[in-house]
This record gives structure tokens, C-alpha cells and sequence, in this order.
């Protein structure tokens, strides 16, 4: 591990003006408190109350930002303008991962499989979106995270509703086919894939909706997943050349499902994923030997090593 001192004067980046603003906070806070804990001379900052450019007077950042500003490249570019190193995916591999379409689009060009969708608007022919994808689907914003105005539907009925929350979020929303199965999330640190986690919403929810992700405590986490180590391994391979095909590095996280026949599905990539002390990523650090804060200091460490971007 780095001495501390190493690091310098570190910018903790969190809060931030997107919809997951409070998440980043509750994250960042996390990582800043794990940071001073193992003697880095770190420091809260928020984008939305300072103005960038006073980054300039730091040496390095780590990037705790959700979301729009910060998870899209924005950030990624003002810091590269200021000549500050910061964790995590850069400029391209951010701005790509942000949007939903174009990582599929990506995934779909280099043979990585992804669930068939349709960009939707309120004029959309429903039943040609129906003939392509079937039913049932679920309607999703394309920039946004957190499950944030996200519907599962499953009568031709409910489109329009679901459209319409969408839409509330984001100018581009898209209908993907649904998945029945099981959901994992794979976290990719230092270019490797860590052992996969199972998640398994509770059984009177839909899916991993916003409530069930943040407010609820009874979602299980299953690591080891339950799949074979045949099956395990080609989860993480695939995950881990999702990651790169995107342009992510450093740290981050897919999101997957298998289907009833046993294909797995690429959903999202994650280039700042939650970071609270019972976020994913630190429970897939710890199956390998990593306390919270070793896994913060870890991933500062890419900052040195120019391993990040
Ligand atoms: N095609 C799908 N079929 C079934 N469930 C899905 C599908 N896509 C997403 N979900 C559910 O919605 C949740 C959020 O979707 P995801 O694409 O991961 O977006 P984000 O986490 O950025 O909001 C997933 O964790 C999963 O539970
Ligand atoms: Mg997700």
C-alpha cells in the first residue's frame, strides 16, 4: 500500500446536481470518513455549492459523483483540463456508460449480449415495439440511475403511464425486453472481476426498484452467487470485457441477469457505483480480503499509477 502522504491534498467529489445527489452524498461521505481514517489529508468537496476550478488546488480527486455531472464525463473533462488525476473511467468510457443505448450499441458491436430494446416516445407505434421485443418490457430513462423513473410493463395498457414517468426524468426513454430470472452484479476492480453477487429483490417487488435498492433491508445478497464455477467464471469474463469494451478502468460495476434458459444478459455499466460501507462494490471487495477503507485507499492508488483512465 501507498504512504499516505503519497496522496496529497485529495478532493472527495460528492453531492453533485443529479437525481442521485443524496446517494452520492451518503457515498462520498463514506469514502472521505475511510480516507482520514488511513491518514489521507482528504477533503469533502461538492460541485454544486464550489466552483470547479478551485480543484485546481488539489493534487488528486477521488470521484464519488452518481450520475449526471458527474458519472458522464463532465467531471472527468474539467479535471482533465485542470490536470488533476481522478479515479475511476475517463471522459469517453464515463460519457458512454451514462447512456444506456450506447452501451448496448457498443455491447451489440462487439458480440456481447445484451436484452433487444427500442428507443420509445409517447408516438411510439406500440405494436411494433411490441412484434420486436414482446412483452412484457421495462421502460427505462436512458440517462439516468438508481432505477429512477423506471416501470415494468407487462399489458399494452400500462405503456403510456410508464412512458410518461420516463419521461419525466429524461428526453430519451427505451423499452427493453424483460428478463425473468436471476439478477447479479459484477464488480470489476483493477482490471479484474471480483466474485459475482446475487441479488434477489424481495418477492413483492417487481424488480430492483429505487425503494428496494435504498429503503428496504430485507433485499439478500448472495456471495458466493450460486452459480457453478463454470458458470461463475464466464459471468466475470463476460463482465469484464463489457467493462473494457465501454472504455471503463479502474473500478466499477455490470449489472447482469440469466434467463430462464440460462443466457446471461448484459443490463448497465456503473462507472461510479455506490459506495456507502453496504454498497456492492465493498461487499464483493471484501469476499476478497478487503476491508472498506483498504478498498478506498486502493482505489485512490490508481491515481498514482496511472492505471485509472
Ligand atoms: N431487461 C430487464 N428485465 C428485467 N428486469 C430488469 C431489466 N432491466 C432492468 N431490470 C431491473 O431494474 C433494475 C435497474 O435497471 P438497470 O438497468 O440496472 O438501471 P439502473 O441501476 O441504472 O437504474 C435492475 O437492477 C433490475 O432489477
Ligand atoms: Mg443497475
Amino acid at each position: 500500500m501507498a504512504n499516505a502522504s503519497e496522496f496529497g491534498k485529495v478532493a472527495v467529489l460528492l453531492g453533485g446536481k443529479s437525481a442521485e445527489r443524496e446517494v452520492s452524498l451518503d457515498s462520498g461521505r463514506a469514502v472521505l470518513e475511510a480516507l482520514l481514517r488511513s491518514g489521507v489529508n482528504a477533503e469533502a468537496f461538492d460541485p454544486q455549492e464550489r466552483s470547479v476550478t478551485e480543484l485546481v488546488n488539489y493534487d488528486r480527486a477521488f470521484i464519488v459523483l452518481h450520475g449526471r455531472g458527474g458519472e458522464d464525463g463532465q467531471i472527468q473533462g474539467a479535471l482533465e483540463w485542470l490536470n488533476v488525476p481522478y479515479t475511476g473511467t475517463g471522459v469517453q468510457g464515463s460519457a458512454i456508460g451514462m447512456d444506456k443505448v450506447k452501451t448496448k450499441q457498443v455491447w451489440q458491436g462487439s458480440e456481447l449480449p445484451t436484452a433487444p430494446y427500442r428507443i420509445v416516445t409517447n408516438d411510439s407505434d406500440l405494436n411494433a415495439v411490441v412484434d420486436s421485443i414482446g412483452l412484457p418490457f421495462i421502460i427505462k430513462p436512458v440517462h439516468e440511475g438508481s432505477s429512477i423513473g423506471m416501470s415494468k410493463v407487462e399489458r399494452i395498457e400500462d405503456f403510456a403511464i410508464a412512458i410518461e414517468k420516463a419521461t419525466e426524468h429524461d428526453a430519451v426513454v427505451m423499452a427493453e425486453k424483460w428478463i425473468s430470472g436471476r439478477e447479479f452484479t459484477i464488480v470489476i476492480l483493477n482490471g479484474q472481476a471480483l466474485p459475482v453477487i446475487r441479488l434477489e429483490p424481495p418477492k413483492d417487488v417487481a424488480f430492483y426498484d429505487y425503494e428496494t435498492k435504498y429503503n428496504r433491508d430485507d433485499v439478500q445478497y448472495g456471495i458466493p452467487c450460486g452459480l457453478s464455477e463454470d458458470e461463475e467464471k464466464r459471468l466475470q469474463n463476460l463482465s469484464l470485457r463489457a467493462f473494457q469494451a465501454v472504455g471503463a478502468s479502474g473500478w466499477g460495476r455490470i449489472d447482469a441477469m440469466q434467463d430462464e434458459h440460462g443466457n446471461f444478459w448484459l443490463l448497465e455499466v456503473n462507472t461510479v457505483p455506490g459506495m456507502t460501507s453496504h454498497s456492492l462494490v465493498p461487499k464483493a471487495a471484501q469476499a476478497v480480503g478487503y476491508s472498506f477503507d483498504e478498498l478506498c485507499v486502493a482505489i485512490l492508488e490508481q491515481t498514482l499509477t496511472g492505471t485509472a483512465h
